[in-house]
């Protein structure tokens, strides 16, 4: 890699592999055509496989040397977000990586089946289908006739190009614009540039005194301590935790606080039509961590995330948290005046 500051962990070089849709293989075959394909591939005991048609061009890079990528954009960076006259800061936040090696068939029908299967846990996760093995009567045939093709995911290479070119000051730029810009992917793309710059001081829009690290945004890798925080908390009990992981996934904000040591102590998270409303849900302090403020400081993220400062009415419901919420500017929604009544509806029903 020429600029050895975007090489990022094998890790990431396995995650990409592990979770993109799509990749691209290129390679020459034996007329030394060049060819570029797009595939749907899957990472099974270190090695990235896909399928083919025995007769198609991916077929005739067999036993040859290919190269397998994949690519994920982060964030477009317009120039003026650093210089207000020249085109050239202009620039595309980048996740990718590749692997270079042979590509090799797997012609064992157990582990054929299983990349088969692979396949569909990731492109058909809600399954709906006979589990694909060998030796069923149902796939037998297909198996065998199918073309199972690998690399070696040993030697692959991870890029992310997350502003590690820039200076602190630039960063710092930039995180404050895409917080201001707040396109979606914007808010990910900040937390991915502090992950990737740690020494870079902290956004002020993040900047506290309670000694917790703010986060715009959190991921799926917070899920389970988020579910340890929220689980046994009254407003859940008719929730399952396959339920909180989906709501948690499914909001348009979902901001947090890490205490020193790395551990979720606060976690809040925000429904958005980017418009008209907001909903605010599942506001949690870890118990040793409340009342010095890591509430207030979450919900300050919160109502300022891009997805939430752009509504007119931003609403949640409390049993005895009033005055945290007051705070903020939250009225009893009895004292709106509105030149019609309504009444707030509910239809409860169990999806399970
Ligand atoms: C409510 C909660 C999120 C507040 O977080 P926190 O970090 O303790 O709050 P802060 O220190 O930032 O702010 C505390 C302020 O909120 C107020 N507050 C309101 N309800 C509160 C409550 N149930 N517990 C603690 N503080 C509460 C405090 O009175 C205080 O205001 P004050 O300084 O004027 O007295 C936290 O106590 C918690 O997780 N409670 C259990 C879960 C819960 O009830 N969540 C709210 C669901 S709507």
């Amino acid at each position: 890699m020429r600029r050895r500051e975007y090489e990022a962990p094998i890790e990431l070089a396995h995650e990409l592999f592990r979770t993109a849709e799509t990749m691209q293989v290129a390679g020459t075959n034996a007329e030394g055509e060049v060819l570029l394909k797009s595939l749907h591939g899957v990472v099974d005991d270190g090695w990235v496989c896909f399928h083919a048609a025995p007769a198609g061009e991916k077929t005739s890079l067999l036993g040859r040397q290919v190269v397998v990528s994949v690519e994920e954009t982060v964030a477009r960076l317009p120039s003026y977000f650093l210089d207000a006259e020249r085109a050239c800061p202009a620039t595309t936040l980048f996740r990718g990586a590749q692997v270079r090696g042979v590509l090799t068939a797997i012609d064992e029908p157990v582990s054929k089946a299983r990349v088969l299967q692979r396949l569909m846990e990731k492109l058909q996760p809600e399954g709906g289908h006979a589990v694909i093995e060998a030796q069923s009567p149902l796939y037998r045939a297909a198996v065998k006739g199918i073309l199972i093709g690998g690399v070696s995911l040993e030697g692959a290479t991870a890029k992310a190009k997350l502003g590690q070119n820039r200076n602190d000051e630039a960063r710092l730029k930039v995180m404050e614009q895409l917080w201001k810009r707040g396109a979606p992917g914007d808010v990910r793309a900040i937390e991915l540039m502090r992950e990737a710059n740690p020494t870079t001081p902290t956004p002020t829009f993040l900047q506290n005194e309670l000694g917790v690290r703010l986060h715009a945004a959190l991921d799926e890798r917070s899920l389970d301590e988020t579910i340890g925080l929220l689980r046994g908390e009254y407003w859940n009990d008719v929730f399952s935790e396959d339920d909180l992981r989906r709501a948690h996934l499914g909001s348009t904000a979902w901001v947090g606080a890490r205490a020193p040591d790395g551990q979720l102590v606060g976690t809040a998270r925000a429904l958005s039509d980017g418009g008209k409303y907001a909903w605010v849900y599942d506001v949690c302090v870890r118990s040793d961590w409340r009342g010095r403020g890591v509430g207030q400081a979450v919900m300050r993220i919160l109502l300022d995330h891009p997805a939430v400062r752009r509504c007119q009415r931003v609403r949640l419901g409390t049993r005895d948290a009033q005055s945290l919420y007051r705070r903020f500017g939250f009225v009893d929604v009895a004292t709106i005046k509105r030149p019609y009544a309504t009444t707030e509806m509910v239809l409860a029903r169990s999806t399970r």
